[in-house]
């Protein structure tokens, strides 16, 4: 194992449960990524407002926090979904909004969490949005194993990532966990929702000592919203080069302004998710 090796395989493990349980990494979140977001966004709108949400934890740069996970689960006929949260309607500054929120693994998932970046406009998004929640392969994807796998729209099946505790692509260590670029809710969509899938050994290894991360992944699949929380660009998973540079070779690089995600460290962050426009 190299000095560089970011993510041991024993270190790892600890890191990413730590990451969960402490839930002391409640991190203020970027305090001025929330505050800007909080002056400009409370005047009007609803469904909106402060909100917890794990992220996979921010590990360098500029971004103000962690990106938000997407709860999976493998269906009984071995494709991987995100889950979306259980709509109901609730009161909100006087108003009667329905919002997608729901108990899960001793938390509450909301859709809020993804309301950042003006995804909070997105149709697929709102909590109503009628869509099967399969993830799908995006078309002219980074990994050559996908592109050799999918066409774009394709659903994603468990039985693709069978060598998932061995694959590697040169960027990085092997090993670390297998990623698969696709898109969510985005069928019937005007825009996409970018997420990143991985299946991961670190990431079985800790369902097996945490409600969350058990209640959020499957077979060692997890998934996150693939908007950089700083100025929006889209992360790389295992995709440059010079990733390496910036420790991050393991790990998700914002090429933007180097911003560096930790997808194997959950952690809680607190910020103001913006309204959904009425
Ligand atoms: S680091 Fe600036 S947009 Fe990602």
């Amino acid at each position: 194992m190299s000095k560089s090796d970011k993510y041991p395989s024993e270190s790892g493990r600890r890191r990413f449960v730590k990451g969960v349980v402490g839930g002391a990494t409640l991190a203020g979140v970027g305090a001025m990524g929330s505050a800007t977001v909080n002056t400009l966004t409370t005047a009007g709108g609803v469904g909106g407002g402060s909100t917890v949400a794990m992220t996979i934890a921010k590990a360098g740069g500029p971004a103000p926090r962690g990106l938000p996970q997407i709860p999976v689960r493998v269906t009984d006929d071995g494709f991987i979904e995100g889950v979306w949260p259980d709509v109901t309607t609730v009161e909100q500054e006087g108003q009667e909004v329905e919002v997608a929120q729901q108990d899960l693994g001793g938390r509450l998932y909301s859709g809020e969490w993804f309301q950042y970046c003006g995804v909070e406009s997105q149709e697929n998004v709102q909590p109503n949005f009628e869509s099967d929640n399969l993830f799908r392969a995006v078309d002219g994807p980074p990994y050559d194993w996908q592109s050799e796998t999918y066409e774009g729209g394709d659903r994603i099946h468990v039985d693709d990532f069978d060598d998932y505790d061995s694959w590697g692509n040169g960027i990085g260590n092997d090993g670390v966990g297998k990623p698969a670029l696709v898109r969510w809710r985005s069928e019937e969509a005007g825009t996409d929702l970018n997420a990143l899938v991985i299946r991961s050994e670190r990431i079985e290894a800790a369902a097996e000592e945490d409600d969350w991360v058990d209640a959020s992944t499957d077979q060692g699949f997890m998934a996150y919203l693939n908007v950089c929380t700083h100025f929006c660009c889209i992360p790389g998973y295992k995709e440059l080069e010079e990733s390496s540079r910036y420790d991050a070779a393991d790990g998700s690089y914002c090429v933007c302004h180097q911003s560096v995600y930790d997808p194997f460290t959950l952690e809680e962050a607190l910020f103001i998710a913006r309204p959904r426009p009425d």
